[in-house]
């Protein structure tokens, strides 16, 4: 699990990776020629290219295994949103320095990559591969001039990669497929490394994007997630144009899908037609994440996210107004350079007006190539923390509210995951809360079922199978 989030429904939001269950084809033999290990640090786009590169390895005759000892080849899927996720990929490959293994392969790709690019090999000499997510498609060619004896190879193009899914893509849920409809990402947000490390916003033509959902529910899919930094700002790159509300309605009408998802919206791009798809699509998920960062207009200005706290609430008014209820979660740095008590009030009155289920917290963390850096009026990491555990609690508080007004309640649940104890299961509902539940029933796995809500606590819910 990623960095220092507290304050959520687990899995409840869209811009941090999730525990996957079943499916992923894992063999437990002894160090081969053609075997890898990937190990996946960060958001959901980046577990879905570690899909895609395992994918392309599979194709090309690889096995996957379960731990770096069994593997020729080793990979981290970086990510390098915050300093301490960054940090992690240094400390992995650390072990390395410590007990060096010639008959390995060892590569670093995703954010970190595109980020440090050849500093990788200077700091990291036992490193071969360094490719950023732009690159992938090109994969095999890289990975043949290892396989040549070609002992440092990079693939660091921003935006080159149109193909969106690379030929084959092995997914690691077998109930719901991530597919990414738009790449990279054109805003500015003066804190944020992903413009620089993802490069400018591409987008997947609609019919390309509809005729691999026909062939996910075809494999046996029911849930599609759409994935983007900026999911709802996508333009059709073909002549059709289609408006991404228009999208979400078309995908939901693919036979044999069931349930929709959609990560992560920035609130500019988010609409009334979205709101209106939702209304009127039952397969469209009922959960928005919707990103706010802060609750000052004043921080959000200096954060370049183009809208105010007034406007924003606006969209949350949206949102609201719909007929069906529709789970909302959220994003929040606190600590940004200059932020003021008076600011922190504000994002913490922000808690209160939004009731969010879910907030994933972070500390601002200055990141290369952003331009709040070199910002003026830095706090201390100590404050930073301070801030952080204050806007933590007072969300913990509302979610303790929101979800005891939960009990009672029933949920459709798509189990797909089973505790080891007999007759315990979880599974997620529409709005995407996780419920642990218990049934008298034998195998739920990848079954819809009724769950009634029992119990609750801030991150999850506990209850009962319907029967
Ligand atoms: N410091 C702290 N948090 C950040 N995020 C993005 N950049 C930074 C940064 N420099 C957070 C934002 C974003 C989420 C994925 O990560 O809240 O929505
Ligand atoms: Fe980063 Fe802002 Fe783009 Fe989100 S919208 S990926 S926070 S630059």
């Amino acid at each position: 699990m990623p960095q220092s989030f507290d304050v959520r429904l687990d899995d409840l939001t869209g811009s941090c990776p999730e525990p996957e269950s079943g499916g992923s084809v894992i063999a437990a033999a002894a160090p081969g020629a053609r075997t890898f290990y990937i190990e996946t640090f960060g958001c959901q786009m980046n577990d879905h290219d570690s899909e895609k590169v395992a994918g392309v390895l599979l194709g090309r005759g690889y096995r996957q295994m379960e731990s770096v000892d069994a593997a020729k080849l080793v990979l981290y899927n970086t990510c390098s949103i915050r300093e301490k996720a960054a940090q992690k990929v240094f400390s992995r490959l650390g072990t390395f320095r410590k007990h060096p293994d010639h008959n390995k392969i060892i590569g670093v790709l995703g954010c970190v990559a595109q980020q440090e690019g050849e500093e990788i090999f200077e700091r990291a000499p036992w490193v071969s591969l360094v490719c950023g997510s732009a690159s992938y498609s090109k994969l095999p060619e890289l990975i043949a001039q290892i396989e040549g004896g070609n002992r440092r190879v990079m693939g660091l193009d921003k935006d080159t990669d149109e193909t969106f899914e690379t030929e084959i893509t092995r997914r690691d849920n077998p109930f719901r497929a991530y597919l990414t409809i738009i790449e990279g990402c054109d805003k500015s947000c003066s804190y944020c490394v992903v413009p620089f490390t993802r490069g400018p916003e591409r987008n997947r033509a609609s019919d390309s994007i509809l005729q691999e959902v026909r062939k996910l529910a075809d494999a046996g899919y029911s849930e599609i997630q759409l994935l983007g930094q900026t999911v709802n700002s996508y333009q059709d790159s073909s002549p059709k144009r289609m408006s991404f509300a228009e999208l979400l309605v078309a995908v939901a009408g693919v036979k044999g899908i069931r349930r929709v998802r959609f990560t992560t919206s920035h609130p500019r791009d988010f609409g009334q037609d979205i709101v209106d798809a939702l209304d009127a699509v039952p397969e469209l998920c009922d959960h928005v994440h919707l990103p706010v960062q802060s609750g000052s207009t004043r921080i959000l200005r200096e954060m370049r996210r183009t809208y105010t706290r007034e406007e924003y609430l606006e969209k949350i008014a949206m949102i609201r107004g719909a007929r069906r209820a529709i789970s909302l979660t959220s994003d929040i740095i606190v600590g940004f350079p200059g932020e003021t008590e008076e600011d922190l009030a504000d994002t913490i009155s922000l808690l209160d007006a939004a009731q969010y289920d879910g907030v994933y917290a972070f500390q601002y963390s200055p990141r290369p190539n952003t331009d709040a850096q070199h910002m003026a009026d830095a706090i201390s990491e100590e404050e930073k923390g301070r801030r952080l555990a204050l806007v933590q609690d007072h969300q913990r508080e509302i979610q303790i509210r929101r979800n005891d007004a939960l009990i009672g309640e029933s949920f459709e649940v798509l189990a797909d995951g089973a505790s080891r104890k007999a007759g315990q299961w979880s599974g997620r509902s529409s709005s995407n809360r996780i419920l642990n539940f218990s049934s008298p029933q034998p195998d739920l796995l990848g079954q819809y079922v009724q769950v009634r809500v029992t119990r609750a606590a801030p991150n999850s819910l506990v209850g009962e199978h319907v029967v």
